[in-house]
């Protein structure tokens, strides 16, 4: 963290509901986190999260990656953006383009993502049905530094939740994402405290 800086600056982009922003935020509110959220970023101008984030007073802004004709332009106006909040850590909940080496070396060892399985297992998408469909007694979600490869990088946290004979994606889905708004604060703090040390 820049040593004058009392509190780890976060921009976090999204692209949808933005539930796990909303547990960074409320975390950041309650005081539980000693973070300050510079501005909340989406790709899609009708991201239901913005609302959320520009109602807590938060800086919100829509970068639309159909308005670009390359995913390089389109992530070089990200960094751009990104930049000019200068953060400590860029957080991606629920970010749903796949970024380019560039962005991500640009941010090497900032940048952190959540995603809805016990990585290695069940990189990219539909991870709750794949999961039931494989049989798995056990799934969850990581956060984790973000790397040049899809859904790879050193695991931060972790969280487990069993998998029911009954369940179906979307109760198993709901079950991880419970668990998801616990564990993406708790590895944030735990990465703020290892800036702090
Ligand atoms: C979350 O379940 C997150 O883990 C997942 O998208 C959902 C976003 O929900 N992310 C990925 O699949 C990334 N590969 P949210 O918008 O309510 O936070």
């Amino acid at each position: 963290m820049a040593s004058n800086r009392q509190k780890a600056r976060l921009v976090i982009l999204i692209s949808g509901r933005g539930s796990n922003m909303r547990s960074i935020v409320e975390a950041a509110q309650q005081g539980e986190l000693n973070v300050e959220i510079a501005a909340v970023l989406s790709n899609r101008p009708g991201a239901p999260g913005l609302d959320f984030a520009s109602q807590a007073g938060i800086d919100t802004e829509v970068i639309d990656h159909k308005s670009y004709d390359s995913r390089e332009s389109f992530d070089q106006a990200m960094a751009d953006s990104i930049d000019g909040y200068q953060p400590d850590f860029v957080i991606l909940a629920g970010f749903m383009r796949i970024l380019t080496e560039g962005f991500v070396s640009h941010y090497a060892r900032r940048l952190i993502n959540i995603h809805p399985s016990l990585l290695p297992k069940f990189k990219g998408l539909h991870t709750h049905q794949r999961a039931i469909d494989a049989g798995e007694r056990e799934h969850g979600a990581s956060v984790h530094f973000v790397t040049a490869e899809l859904d790879d990088g050193p695991v931060i946290l972790q969280a487990k939740v069993p998998v029911f004979s009954d369940d179906d994606a979307d109760t198993l889905a709901a079950r991880v994402l419970e668990q998801e708004h616990q564990l993406y604060p708790a590895a944030i703090k735990r990465l703020v405290s290892q800036q702090t040390e």
